[in-house]
Parts: structure tokens; C-alpha cells; sequence
């Protein structure tokens, strides 16, 4: 018996373009190349990456050192990350970029900014002696607690330009669960803003600051930039006005030569239980992983405009926002507000006005796009659209098949990127000059990383088969433990096999050795004695007509001992019916097969999902059981979905 079934069969391909190919960065010869160097000496393949993609101060000693599960990577190395975002690119071979967009900014309510390399360069440089006239020295922690305006992006690089590690609170979070990041990490100083745009109205942060500070002694000053003019609260002697101490703040600032192993950042991230882990990432190997794939993979070229749709509150947003895009020299966008402010075609109006060529979203967007109506981006010229990519839940084939044909034109690549805040960069996916792509497959593991899938015997299973999602080898993006806590470290990550880094996925791989992720272990159902992940079944409800997006659960079942139930959101257009739902149980057995057969099926217009995107399924569980009481929800997006899904049963 299997430990995950795999039922989905996916049999479409799709070639890179052979002129594209020939034209992109790492053609098919050289991730040939590269992916032998990385199988045979992993270390001198990313040695050979960051000799290639990173500028040094002074030559690391040993590439790696390994005590497992502790890694260092570039050991003795110097460098600085604020330095190769923005100094490298304004002297040189590449100064000419002095006056190139590094950051092309857009409001929600539609204010835009700009800001060249020598731009940006300069009010990081302000900002980081901002930052030591408050007192903050190297190893200090700064908290980030702001919405997505270009001060957000110039206060992490001025904390990486003197070696204070930030800690970005995404500003969706309540005072609590900013309360308990700031005192977890210890911060010194909090930089935030008195409010942002959201949905077209503007929504106050400060006063979560300011309650979040409540009883908290280690924060001495709070900087605040003042985004919506809105009346604040002023705490004298503690908060100081952004724009007040950038007008005195000199612009001279030499970056700091950090060792490779210096603390970057620490990055909150929330299991299913339990309080949030502090994932610690440091400068060397951090910046060496993310420079490299943001080259290969988005194909970066000097005139490209890139967008990523991610808030700098998550690992997105650091690694391919900001610190990734930027070391190469190339444009980044960022966009304030929601994707549907004004109307459902903000997205594609951005793309259109900015001509827009390398688009990397999430795939809860993607359905929330489907289910709108292929009206809104038909409206707008995409053309400039070159390469698309996708992040942070397993894409459904459908949903892929949708942004290919409709966003994508059928002419651009899609890069499906499998990884996590813990592996700090992108690990599987395909790689656009040199690998076909399959809809629904992150294909194949970045050169240089050792992926694999393992049976509960830890041996790799057989394809097409499912099992435990694996990395063998350390990596120079993986996170070097949780913040203050190495025991839970060693637990949550390396305890379920020796030295090898256990993800948390279940996933399979095919005859050609593509993986294709199946969801969250912690989500397998276990029907009638056949362990399915919720990945599969979900593609298979998506792939009908009438559906935009689903989410499945196991609900415990006198029969079978675990019954599927689904909670699907029909598209715009479609009705809600009891034939609908005979359809779809049909629908879902022609696919995949009986076994898979839901149940229950419930109608709703919205599913629980984490201010990420991801679907909480912990929460569905909970409401298919009929339990009143739900789990911890302090990360969902939206409250009222509970009360409508409890509803759902009727409808
Ligand atoms: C989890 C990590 C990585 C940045 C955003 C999320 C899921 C992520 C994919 C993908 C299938 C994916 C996994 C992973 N995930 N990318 N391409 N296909 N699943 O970071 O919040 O740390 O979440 O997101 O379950 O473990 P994160």
C-alpha cells in the first residue's frame, strides 16, 4: 500500500519555444550543465552561482560547513546585501543603471512613484543612518510593520546595509500577533506607517503599534511614515516622523561588511499549530540562492518590467520582490492595494499601462480571476506579457490551463515554483529555456538541490506513487533555524528522517521524474485504508465547467471511516444545484475514479484562506464535523466565510 495514492493523470506538455529557449538566460546546454556540476558537486556548482551572481568584499574560506542540521555556507566570507541590490549597479560595468527604474510603485489609489538604482540607492542610505541615530547597531533587530509603499522596501535594504536583521510584520495583522513577533525577536525599533489603502478605503496601522507597544520594554522608537494623512496618535519621545528625519539624514552610508552568516532577517510563519517560528535567514547564502534563481528562472533581462503580486510581509516579497530582483538590476513593480480595486480588472490594467513582462502571482488569485469572468482581462492588452509564474499552493491543471490560455496568450512560459519561507528560494521548477511543462507539475528540483520522495521506510517511492517531499542536501537559501528555539528546529524539520530536511508536502513523481505536489501531509485522507491527497481531488472538481475553485476535507464516516467532503465555489456564471452536485460527484468519479467520490458537496461563494492565500482547511474540518467552537483563526482573511460556510449545508 502506498503511503499517498496518486490518481490524477495529466498527460499535456508544453515545449519552450525554441527561439525563446535559444534567447534565454540559462539555455538548454547550460542548466545541462548545470544540473551535472549540481548532482555531482553541489557545492562547487553554488560556489561557482555565487561567485557568478554575488559581489564579495573578501573570499569565503569553506563553501559549506555542515553539522547537521546546522549549515554554514561561504564561511568567511564578506558581504553586504544592500551593497549588490544597489551600489553595484551605479559604478562599473553596469553603473549606466544609475538612472534605470529599480522600483516602479503604484498606489491603490492610483498614485505612482518611481524610484532609479541612484534613487533608491540614496534614501536607503538616509534611511540607514536613520536607523543609528535611533541606536539601532549591527545585530539590532528592526521591526516592519507597513503597508506595500516604497519605504517598506527601502527600510529592509537600509537595515541589510548595517547588519540590523528586520523582521516584516505583514500589515494585515492584528496587534496581538504583532505584539508577539516584536517581543519574540526582540526588537529596538519599529518602522510603520499611520495607515494604507485597501478595497479603496484607507485603514490605520499605528494604532496597532501602539497596542502592540502596550506593556512591551524592548522597543525604544517607532518610525512612522505618513502615508494617508490620517489623524494619529503621537507617543513623544517614542515616534518620530519618517519624512522629519530623512530631511537631516545624511546620504552617506557605507554598507557594512557583513560576514555570509550574519542574521539577515527572521521571517514569521504559522504552522497548523502552535505559536508562530521565527525562520531565521542569513546574507551569503540567502542572497547567493535568490539572486541565482531569480536569473534563471524569471529569465530576467535588463529591459524587463517584472511584477510580483506578493506583500512584503511574506517570504515572496522579500526574496522576489525585492532582494532577488533587485541584485540582479532589474525593474520591480509594486502595487499597494487589491487585486479588485476599482473594479476586477486592476491586475490587467497595471500590465497593460506598464507594459508589464514577467508576471508572478499566487494561485488563489488565479481562481478568484476564473471565477470574475474572462471579460475583465480580455478588456486590456497583455502583450507585453513574456513569462508567467505561479506560488504557494499546487496549481490545479485547469487553473493552469486558464492562465496560459487567457492571461498568457498561449505564448508565455509558466514557471509553477515550488518552496517555502524555510528554503528562503525557489527549489522546484521548471526553468524556462530548457524544460517542458506539464500543467499542475513544479517539474523538476533548481540544479545544485537534492529533492526527493520518500516512503515512510525513507526509501524514495516508486512512480507514480506518493509519498513525503523531501530536501537531501543543505542548500544556501535554507533557513539556519528558528529564532531562539534550535530544539524546535531539529523537531519540526529533521526528525522524521536522519539528516534530511522533511517539507511538510506530500507529493509524487512521475516516469520522467517531474514531482507533482499533492498537498500538505497534514491533509491526506486516509479513505477506506487509501491514503488521497487533497490536491487531486480538488483539480478534478476545478476541471468541470461550472467550478472556479474547491477545497476538500475528510469528515469521519461510520462506512468508510473518513468521508470526502467538498466545498466548491461554482464561477460566476454558474448555479448552485443538486443537479449540479450530482454532476460533479459524477464529474469527480469519470476523472479520478470512485474512491475519490465526494460525499458531501456544499456550495459556497468564498473558502477560509490565510491573508496568504492558502486555504484553511484545519477550519473546513471543523465546520463539516459540525463543531461549533473552530480552531485557532487568527490568520484568516475574512471572519464572516465561517458563518456563511456553517450555512452552507442548507444551500
Ligand atoms: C508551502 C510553503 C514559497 C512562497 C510562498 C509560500 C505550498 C508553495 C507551491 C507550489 C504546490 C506550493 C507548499 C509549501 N506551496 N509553492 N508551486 N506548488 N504547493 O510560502 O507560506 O512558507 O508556504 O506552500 O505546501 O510547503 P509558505
Amino acid at each position: 500500500m502506498p503511503d499517498i495514492e496518486s490518481l490524477l493523470k495529466e498527460k499535456r506538455v508544453f515545449k519552450p519555444d525554441p527561439a525563446a529557449a535559444r534567447a534565454a538566460n540559462w539555455n538548454r546546454k547550460t542548466v545541462d550543465a548545470h544540473r551535472r556540476l549540481g548532482e555531482r558537486d553541489p557545492q562547487r556548482f553554488w560556489a561557482k552561482m555565487a561567485r557568478e551572481h554575488v559581489s564579495w568584499f573578501s573570499p569565503w574560506k569553506k563553501v559549506l560547513v555542515w553539522k547537521p542540521p546546522f549549515a554554514k555556507w561561504f564561511v568567511g566570507g564578506k558581504t553586504n546585501v544592500s551593497y549588490n541590490c544597489l551600489d553595484r549597479h551605479l559604478e562599473g560595468e553596469h553603473g549606466w543603471r544609475r538612472n534605470k527604474a529599480a522600483i516602479i510603485w503604484e498606489g491603490e489609489p492610483g498614485d505612482q512613484r518611481v524610484l532609479t538604482f541612484g534613487q533608491l540607492h540614496r534614501e536607503v542610505c538616509k534611511f540607514a543612518n536613520v536607523l543609528k541615530s535611533q541606536g539601532v547597531k549591527k545585530g539590532d533587530r528592526v521591526a516592519i510593520y507597513m503597508p506595500m509603499i516604497p519605504e517598506l522596501a527601502i527600510a529592509m535594504l537600509a537595515c541589510t546595509r548595517i547588519g540590523a536583521p528586520h523582521s516584516v510584520v505583514f500589515g494585515g495583522f492584528s496587534a496581538e500577533a504583532l505584539r508577539e513577533r516584536i517581543n519574540d525577536v526582540g526588537a529596538k525599533l519599529v518602522v510603520t506607517a499611520d495607515g494604507g489603502y485597501r478595497r479603496g478605503e484607507a485603514y490605520a496601522l499605528k494604532p496597532a503599534v501602539d497596542e502592540a507597544l502596550r506593556g512591551c520594554k524592548g522597543v525604544e522608537s517607532v518610525v512612522m511614515v505618513q502615508r494617508t494623512g490620517q489623524p494619529t496618535n503621537f507617543v513623544a519621545g517614542r515616534d518620530r516622523w519618517w519624512h522629519e528625519l530623512m530631511e537631516d539624514a545624511s546620504a552617506d552610508c557605507k554598507p557594512a561588511k557583513l560576514d555570509a552568516e550574519h542574521p539577515l532577517f527572521v521571517l514569521y510563519t504559522s504552522g497548523s499549530t502552535g505559536k508562530p517560528k521565527g525562520i531565521l535567514h542569513t546574507t551569503g547564502g540567502y542572497l547567493t540562492h535568490v539572486t541565482t534563481t531569480s536569473k534563471a528562472i524569471f529569465d530576467l533581462k535588463e529591459d524587463d518590467t517584472y511584477w510580483c503580486t506578493a506583500d512584503c510581509g511574506w517570504i515572496t516579497g522579500h526574496s522576489y520582490v525585492v532582494y532577488g530582483i533587485l541584485a540582479n538590476g532589474a525593474t520591480t513593480l509594486m502595487y499597494e492595494g487589491v487585486p479588485t480595486h476599482p473594479g476586477p480588472d486592476r491586475f490587467w490594467d497595471i500590465i497593460e499601462r506598464h507594459r508589464v513582462s514577467i508576471f508572478y502571482t499566487a494561485p488563489t488569485a488565479i481562481r478568484t480571476f476564473i471565477r470574475l469572468g474572462d471579460e475583465h482581462p480580455k478588456k486590456h492588452d497583455l502583450s507585453s506579457l513574456r513569462l508567467l509564474g505561479t506560488v504557494g499552493e499546487p496549481i490545479n491543471p485547469e487553473a493552469w490551463m486558464w492562465y496560459h490560455r487567457v492571461i498568457g496568450g498561449k505564448r508565455c512560459p509558466i514557471v509553477d515554483t515550488w518552496w517555502q519561507t524555510e528554503t528562503g528560494g525557489i527549489a522546484i521548477t521548471p526553468l524556462p529555456g530548457a524544460v517542458a511543462t506539464k500543467p499542475g507539475s513544479a517539474t523538476l528540483p533548481f540544479p545544485g538541490i537534492d529533492a526527493e520522495v520518500l516512503g515512510e521506510d525513507g526509501e524514495p517511492v516508486e512512480p507514480p506513487n506518493g509519498g513525503l517531499l523531501v530536501l537531501r542536501k543543505p542548500w544556501p537559501g535554507m533557513l539556519r533555524g528558528i529564532w531562539g528555539d534550535p530544539k524546535r528546529y531539529r523537531e519540526q524539520y529533521w526528525s522524521k528522517f536522519p539528516k534530511t530536511y522533511f517539507a511538510g508536502d506530500g507529493a509524487h513523481r512521475d516516469g520522467d521524474g517531474y514531482f507533482w505536489i499533492m498537498g500538505r501531509v497534514d491533509d491526506v485522507m486516509n479513505i477506506s485504508g487509501h491514503r488521497i491527497g487533497t490536491m487531486e481531488v480538488e483539480s478534478a472538481l476545478v476541471s468541470h465547467d461550472e467550478v472556479a475553485e474547491a477545497a476538500v476535507i475528510g469528515r469521519d464516516d461510520e462506512i468508510t471511516g473518513t468521508a470526502i467532503v467538498a466545498f466548491v465555489t461554482p464561477k460566476g456564471n454558474a448555479t448552485p444545484s443538486d443537479a449540479l452536485k450530482v454532476a460533479l460527484r459524477n464529474h469527480v468519479t469519470r476523472q479520478i475514479g470512485a474512491i475519490a467520490k465526494p460525499k458531501e458537496i456544499r456550495f459556497t461563494d468564498a473558502l477560509p484562506k490565510t491573508r496568504s492565500g492558502k486555504i484553511m482547511r484545519r477550519l473546513l474540518r471543523d465546520i463539516a464535523a459540525g463543531r461549533e467552537q473552530v480552531g485557532d483563526t487568527s490568520t484568516l482573511e475574512d471572519y464572516s466565510v465561517l458563518a456563511k460556510l456553517r450555512d452552507s449545508d442548507e444551500g
